[in-house]
């Protein structure tokens, strides 16, 4: 059981294997947050809750008492107006303006299974048997009802949480905030963990101290952006890797979002998750429910590693889906930095074939096969072949590459439109855009308004149709650019708050389509590399291209970042030329295929043009990928190093989840004579298990290589990388 009612108390406990999350109704029907963290597993957390008289933190009139206020006591889910003056989970406004709302609690109910979200996606059970918990808080005199949800995957230690409002009451409101999660920490100092960035840069990890005040992680952009990732850690200040307690929470959502953090004057800390209020305006009518985007949230004492396995299973196993969701996915070859949009069909046979010849075994065409599409400055909208370029067509050309005994994937952009193409010409009123304003441009397009039914049918229809017209076997989904000149022409001037929402909305019902009518095809989303790197877009597409910059080097910190919350299958990574085409370094093949094999590994250059002995190693790459490919995707991973520390090496490691295998990996990003040799302290292997490391004839157990770790001779060259195949011993 990971659910419990104590009647006698009105105490809620959520049990999973590692953690305990507790609630309490009190004696004035406010639902209280008791304890989230390690398992206790009995008892009643209720004495940790002192009442006591803070001045300026008022009381609620029927508790009469100068002890209880709201400001004080932790909340389950935090209300507006009513005295609790730390950050609101929610706003609302009824038709009389008034925005006071007293959700109090009014019953509960426990279902078997998860809770699905409409349109939109959710953790789904995958023979984990979770339970929900619904909990029911009423506003008594406007009668809205909330209902707080809690699925419960007891062995994963993952607690999902959304939350949906009924408006019962007489009239229509309008919801200006409404958060998926509240998340209350008492006498804790924590830490946050976050993920910043920029295109060509994503997922760069800062850890710091909580200040005084409102620590805001957002995104306004319609996506969830390569600027903050909608995921957040808050530790204790002596977690680790390996050691200490830590939380995380990971929005099941791709559009406009915002994670708040508030340490307040008491040194209280608020964690709030959900959509961006900011742009977010909601009429909801009598009789008519909300949902929020769901949040996944967990607990390790055991440190980073364990938070990330936590995730990692999670999204792997009751997110992802699809043919290929556990499956190996075909090693690729993209022809975008071999050619850009300067390609036509002889040249696009001869990239395929060289990689052929090497045992890739898929090929994917890149951006520039449709339309009028020289550069980027026209053509997006118009997903039909452009024969200039592919002169016999796209069967073809498929045929041909299938002949060759590859698979065949392609590019599109659904959601853009340039102002130079047939679709803008005849449906100008498509565009995101402000009646009579000049919308922005950015990388010298539009957006698709995805709101709109027509929008998404014609999409449909275009891409079903080049779907069905060749033997494509793989779709790389691109967004380039953030939306701004948010306005929907088919919304009424009530209804514009909504535009982002049901942009996503919209996306998620035209993905759902695609996904359902071709089961069998691979996605793989993109947003200018990882700028929508989200668990939302992970339940269609089980792999992001990760980011545009394919510099093994940079990729170090770039993966790193992105292995905290998101399984490494779903890592999007390619080799490619040298000089790189985003920083202009020079790394061997073997630095970049190890650091690119750290994900769904493909190459994106021209292979026909390197030197022989390069190619030998490719053929060797391939095979050894294939080799590990199974430990990579299916196995836990653990961090080794921490990127810019003064580590001069960045390491990380795979292990079998039966102990047995592991693959250790190492790039040395700082030379320097004079040094000891590297030593590295390995983790997650079985301590008795004796291992044997590829190319050592010495015989280790899992002890040594975790106390002592493994010796190398000191490195030499331009950032040479190892990769090492350890095994346990026969017999
Ligand atoms: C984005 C993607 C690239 C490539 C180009 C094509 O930048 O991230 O991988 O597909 O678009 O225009």
């Amino acid at each position: 059981m990971s659910i419990f009612f104590n009647e006698e108390k009105n105490i809620f406990t959520l049990q999973t294997k590692n953690s305990t999350y507790q609630m309490k109704v009190d004696e004035f029907d406010f639902l209280i947050h008791l304890y989230y963290g390690n398992k206790i597993e009995q008892g009643n957390m209720e004495y940790l809750i002192t009442k006591t008289d803070i001045s300026f933190s008022g009381n609620p009139f029927e508790a009469n008492d100068r002890t209880f206020s709201l400001d004080v006591i932790p909340q389950e889910y935090s209300s507006v107006g009513i005295g609790d003056y730390r950050i609101s989970s929610m706003n609302l406004i009824e038709e009389n303006g008034c925005n006071v709302f007293e959700p109090k609690y009014i019953g509960y109910k426990i279902k078997d299974g998860v809770k699905k979200i409409e349109g939109m996606p959710y953790i789904y059970d995958n023979q984990d048997k979770p339970k929900t918990l619904e909990i029911y808080l009423k506003d008594k005199i406007t009668n809205i009802e909330l209902v707080l949800n809690y699925t419960i995957f007891y062995d994963m230690d993952i607690i999902a949480r959304s939350v949906t409002l009924k408006n019962n009451s007489n009239s229509i409101i309008k919801l200006n905030k409404i958060m998926s999660s509240c998340l209350d920490f008492y006498y804790k100092d924590l830490e946050i963990i976050h993920f910043y960035g920029r295109h060509a840069m994503e997922r760069m990890t800062e850890r710091r101290g909580l200040p005084y005040g409102i620590t805001s992680i957002c995104s306004k952009r319609g996506t969830s952006s390569h600027q903050h990732n909608p995921s957040v850690i808050l530790c204790e200040k002596n977690t680790t890797e390996d050691f200490g307690n830590c939380y995380g929470m990971a929005l099941v959502y791709s559009g406009n979002f915002l994670i708040e953090i508030e340490k307040d004057q008491l040194e209280q800390i608020r964690a709030n998750i959900g959509i961006n209020p900011e742009n977010f305006s909601y009429e909801v009518k009598k009789g008519e429910i909300f949902e929020t985007p769901q949040v996944l949230i967990t607990f390790s004492n055991e440190g980073l590693s364990k938070l990330s396995h936590n995730f990692h299973k999670a999204i792997r196993n009751n997110i992802c889906r699809g043919k290929y969701k556990l499956q190996r996915r075909p090693i690729l070859i993209n022809n975008w930095e071999a050619t850009y949009f300067d390609f036509d069909e002889e040249k696009i046979l001869n990239i395929a074939k060289q990689a052929s010849d090497l045992g890739i075994e898929m090929f994917v065409l890149d951006d520039g096969w449709f339309g009028k599409r020289d550069d980027d400055n026209s053509g997006l909208g118009d997903w039909f072949v452009n024969k200039n370029k592919l002169k016999n067509g796209l069967a073809h050309l498929v045929k041909n590459i299938n002949n060759m005994g590859m698979k065949f994937g392609i590019w599109f952009e659904p959601e853009m439109i340039s102002e130079d193409s047939d679709l803008f010409r005849k449906n100008p009123d498509w565009v995101v855009k402000v009646p009579n304003r000049n919308p922005n441009k950015s990388r010298n397009q539009l957006v698709l308004d995805m709101s709109r039914k027509d929008v998404r049918d014609y999409l449909f229809s275009c891409i079903s149709s080049i779907l069905d017209s060749a033997n494509i076997e793989y779709i790389k989904w691109d967004m380039n650019r953030s939306i701004c000149d948010a306005f929907s022409s088919v919304l009424s001037k009530d209804k514009q708050g909504e535009f982002y929402h049901r942009y996503i909305l919209g996306l998620y019902e035209l993905l759902e389509k695609i996904v359902v009518k071709y089961p069998n095809i691979l996605l793989e989303g993109c947003s200018g590399g990882g700028g929508r790197f989200d668990i939302g877009m992970l339940y269609y597409f089980p792999q992001i291209w990760c980011s545009d910059n394919t510099d093994a080097i940079e990729r170090l910190e770039i993966q790193y970042g992105t292995s905290f919350i998101y399984p490494i299958c779903s890592v999007g990574s390619h080799v490619s030329a040298i000089p790189n085409h985003q920083t202009g370094r020079k790394t061997n093949i073997d630095t970049r295929a190890i650091v690119a094999m750290s994900g769904s590994f493909g190459y994106e250059m021209d292979l026909g043009i390197i030197e022989k002995e390069e190619k030998i190693k490719v053929k060797q790459q391939i095979k050894e990928y294939l080799k590990y490919q199974s430990i990579i995707h299916n196995g836990l991973y653990y961090r080794l190093s921490e990127p810019n520390s003064k580590d001069w090496y960045t390491a990380w490691q795979f292990v079998s989840e039966d102990l047995k295998e592991s693959l250790l990996n190492i790039v040395v990003t700082k030379l320097g004579p004079n040094r000891l040799n590297l030593n590295i302290k390995l983790k997650g292997l079985d301590k008795n298990k004796k291992y044997k490391i590829q190319n050592d004839k010495k015989i280790y157990t899992g002890d040594m290589l975790m106390n002592g770790g493994i010796v190398l001779k000191n490195p030499f060259g331009d950032f040479p990388a190892y990769q090492l195949y350890i095994k346990e011993m026969e017999g």
